[in-house]
């Protein structure tokens, strides 16, 4: 969806302040619905802070990958990172939200690393050279999430083209230059390799001959609408998926978080200084003054800390009803609402920066010598 002087949401961009049920029209997707979610915490055996919030709100097909784990066919799962920079908070959370997935269903998880698309996005001005070094420092990111690692395989498609070419091939002789035109926004100046890139992209869903949910943010889906169109053609599934909001960035609701614009983000390692320094200017829905503030209380809709904690950083319910209730009855002040959002994104970036460290060693096991790894490298996919 693009321009109108309304909100912008695409796979490179995603600016103007957003209406999610608007979203879910324009790209035709589907509200995740207290029926479905009530089913999906039943077959999960758990619920999910992330779903209950419905911070994943919308999906496609969710209900037939419940048929899938019905029939006990199973699923599998797929996600992935475009490695242009330092990763923030907002790019972990589908891989939490991955995890937490994985580890309810024991499903088989893989993660593309798409350096090949970076270096080819000509407007992040990154070298080749660039490209691969924020590929190893986002992969240990990743890593340090703790998937299984013998159920999970991270790959960077300039390495592991050589198994997938033959069915990149088959997808992109499937789809023209005017549909990818029309669903990306494709001009006569975007670089051939952009224009190819969406069948790389799409392969994935295609590894095993079983349904694939995809957890990410709405900003990926056009490539998914893509797929569905052409999937079960080829002999494959339609793919499943399942979106979230975007983690709005520091200076106010609108647009999300970028690496390319460093005050609206929290990098993964960010210092303790500089966390607190952001969160401190970030933008409030308190009153000018305390009084004020205590007289008619906050707007929680676009306090970026209240939205932080209620996105990610505070699973609990009842602490955030708490919050909320204090929030906007005045009694609980803006400065207060940050410093409790401080101390939980210093603990989980603190946190993250040592689990990081452990995982070292793991990176061959989930890029070469895993179970799931061995088994997708001694594979030729055609
Ligand atoms: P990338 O690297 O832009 O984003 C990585 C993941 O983070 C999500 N995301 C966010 N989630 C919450 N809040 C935000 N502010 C926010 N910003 C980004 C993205 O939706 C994504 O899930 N082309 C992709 C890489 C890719 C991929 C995939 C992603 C390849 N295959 C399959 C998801 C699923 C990219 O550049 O993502």
């Amino acid at each position: 969806m693009r321009g109108d002087g309304g909100p912008t949401v695409t796979p490179w961009e995603v600016e103007g302040e957003i209406d999610y049920m608007r979203l879910i029209k324009e790209f035709g997707t589907e509200p995740l619905t207290d029926d479905l979610v009530r089913r999906f915490e039943l077959l999960a055996g758990e619920s999910n802070f992330m779903i209950r919030r419905r911070v994943f709100f919308s999906h496609r097909d969710l209900d037939k990958v419940m048929e899938d784990l019905e029939g006990k066919r199973g699923f599998f799962l797929y996600t992935g990172r475009g490695p242009s920079g330092p990763m923030h908070i907002g790019h972990i959370i589908p891989f939490y939200f991955t995890r937490w997935l994985q580890d309810r269903f024991k499903a088989n998880v893989y993660i593309e690393i798409t350096d090949d698309e970076k270096f080819l996005e000509e407007s992040r001005g990154l070298s080749y050279d660039d490209v691969q070094r924020w590929s190893y420092e986002n992969i240990l990111d990743i890593a340090a999430v703790g998937f299984d690692p013998d159920r999970t395989f991270i790959f960077k498609d300039t390495e592991f083209i050589g198994q997938i070419y033959p069915l990149v091939l088959k997808i992109a002789r499937k789809v023209n230059f005017s549909w990818v035109r029309a669903v990306f926004g494709f001009t006569p100046q975007t670089n051939i390799g952009m224009i190819f890139y969406p069948a790389i992209q799409m392969v994935p869903t295609m590894f095993e001959r079983r349904r694939c949910l995809i957890p990410a943010a709405i900003d990926q889906d056009p490539y998914w609408r893509i797929q569905r169109d052409i999937a079960e053609g080829m002999g494959y599934y339609k793919t499943a998926a399942i979106h979230s909001k975007f983690l709005v960035p520091l200076s106010g609701p609108a647009g999300k978080m970028s690496s390319s614009k460093p005050e609206s983000m929290i990098s993964l390692n960010e210092d303790r200084a500089s966390i607190r320094r952001k969160i401190w200017q970030a933008y409030s829905g308190g009153q000018p003054t305390v009084e004020l503030h205590r007289m008619y209380g906050g707007d929680p809709n676009v306090d970026v800390a209240f939205q932080w904690l209620n996105f990610f950083f505070e699973p609990d319910d009842k602490v955030m009803r708490e919050i909320e209730e204090g929030y906007r009855s005045g009694s609980l002040l803006s400065g207060e609402l940050k410093e409790m959002l401080i101390e939980k994104v210093t603990k989980f970036v603190e946190e993250h920066v040592a689990r990081r460290e452990e995982v070292k060693d793991l990176i061959n096991h989930y890029l070469r010598d895993g179970e799931l790894a061995r088994l997708m490298w001694s594979k030729k996919f055609e």
